[in-house]
């Protein structure tokens, strides 16, 4: 009682320190909102309805628009914090599905066009083409009749016949195909590597949610059980099955240039393992030509793409147009050995525990650094390595698991 009498008169003795600590507290909130370091579902209902009001207006169009807006059965937003490409991402859930909601750049020339003050579209045979040209252009991948058909259309065996209607889908598909993760998404759905799409509103897209993965924060799991080394063991052998698919699946292998351990997700209760941060996965040749076009390099630092790199050719300075690194080098570095500083490890990766018999570490050693150099590591393990690891690992689970069941 006696405190809160006083309060305002120590408030007003001390009012140039609650005023500087006032502007510093708001000035940290701010860049905490600002850099999306931190989120509130307000912002999730913000996103909602701009959707809600573009499909009003009738600028939006997608499967998802009317169980948002009209019907609302889509509920339970969730926001997702530390985003950074993307300027929304977050979950809500619907009948029982759980989905993740994910905005496109809208910052892109549109397709339609203005001749003499009317309104023009494409014909559908240059939809179709230009629908092509994209694919090529970001995938290296000529599409087949019946692939480029289905994404011309928003629902995949359904075609609108009403003009207007048609134009605003159109226009939704234009912003939408631009993103690398909804192509991803939409192009390879019989691969089960990606989320599978759910549905679009506008220039937003939805993907089926992704379980997290455990062991996301290695300072906070202390626990070092046997049982807990049994999981990292399936995990671990989990992420190099994915690989595996990454490599073989597709015409060309898939690089990741952003791997880490929240990227990935687990499906149909741990199951399946998926890759949830498409915006930075190319095939082989794309990530390529991207090194392509790196001008006046100068050092082998500027020929990098996040994970992914490559050398600078001093005397021509150009990056050399091959990636020298892959995904099971990234993810052996960065995932399994840990977050190193010149040769100490300081925070321990997925498969470095007290449990980590010396072969095991040795492995991961010569797949992270296959030549040991210093500073960072521009080479591909050999495939010898992959089998070793793969053959360690799987020995391991298996002698453990069994001890659990019996
Ligand atoms: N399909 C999904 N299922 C579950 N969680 C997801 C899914 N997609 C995204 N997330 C969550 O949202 C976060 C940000 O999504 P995303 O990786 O697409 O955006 P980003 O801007 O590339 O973020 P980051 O900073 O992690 O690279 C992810 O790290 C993940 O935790
Ligand atoms: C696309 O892929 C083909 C076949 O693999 C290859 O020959 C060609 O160089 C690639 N194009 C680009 C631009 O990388
Ligand atoms: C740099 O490029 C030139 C011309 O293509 C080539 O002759 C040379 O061998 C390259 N140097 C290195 C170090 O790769």
């Amino acid at each position: 009682m006696l405190l809160a009498r006083r309060l305002p008169g120590i408030l007003y003795t001390h009012r140039y320190t609650v005023y500087s600590v006032g502007i510093i507290l708001s000035t940290f909130i701010y860049f905490l909102f600002k850099w999306n370091l931190f989120c509130v579902n307000l912002q999730a209902w913000q996103h909602v309805k701009r959707m809600c009001s573009l499909y009003e207006q009738g600028l939006a169009i997608g499967s998802l628009c009317a169980p948002l807006c009209v019907s609302k059965d889509i509920h339970s937003l969730t926001c997702h914090s530390f985003q950074t490409a993307k300027e929304a991402v977050f979950s809500a859930e619907w009948h029982n599905i759980k989905l993740v909601f994910k905005s496109v750049t809208t910052d892109v020339q549109p397709i339609h066009w203005y001749d003499n003050g009317i309104l023009k579209y494409p014909t559908e045979k240059e939809f179709l083409l230009s629908i092509r040209t994209i694919v090529k252009r970001k995938l290296n991948l000529t599409l087949a009749y019946d692939t480029a058909v289905r994404l011309a259309r928003l629902k995949p065996s359904y075609e609108e016949k009403d003009p207007l209607k048609r134009k605003q889908e159109i226009d939704s598909l234009w912003y939408l195909l631009q993103d690398n993760e909804y192509l991803l998404s939409t192009i390879f759905t019989d691969k089960d590597i990606f989320p599978q799409l759910i549905g679009t509103c506008g220039p937003y897209f939805a993907v089926e949610y992704l379980e997290p993965v455990p062991f996301t924060s290695a300072l906070f799991s202390m626990g070092d059980t046997l049982e807990e080394w049994g999981q990292r063991l399936k995990f671990a052998l989990q992420i190099l099955e994915l690989l595996d698919d990454l490599e073989t699946s597709f015409r060309e292998p898939f690089h990741l240039c952003d791997i880490k351990l929240n990227h990935f997700g687990y499906m149909n209760n741990k199951k399946k393992l998926k890759f949830i941060d498409l915006d930075e996965a190319f095939p082989r040749t794309v990530i390529s030509s991207l090194f392509q076009e790196i001008d006046n390099c100068l050092v082998d630092d500027d020929c990098e793409f996040l994970d992914c790199r490559s050398t600078c050719n001093k005397t021509t300075k150009q990056c050399r147009t091959s990636i020298e690194n892959n995904n099971f080098q990234i993810v052996c570095e960065k995932i399994f050995l840990g977050w190193r500083m010149s040769n100490t490890i300081l925070v321990p990766g997925l498969l470095m525990s007290q449990h980590t018999p010396s072969e095991l570490a040795s492995i991961l050693r010569q797949c992270a650094n296959p030549d040991g150099v210093p500073g960072k590591v521009r080479k591909m393990p050999d495939d010898e390595i992959r089998k070793r690891l793969f053959n360690v690992l799987y020995e391991m689970e298996q002698s453990l698991n069994n001890d659990f069941f019996l």
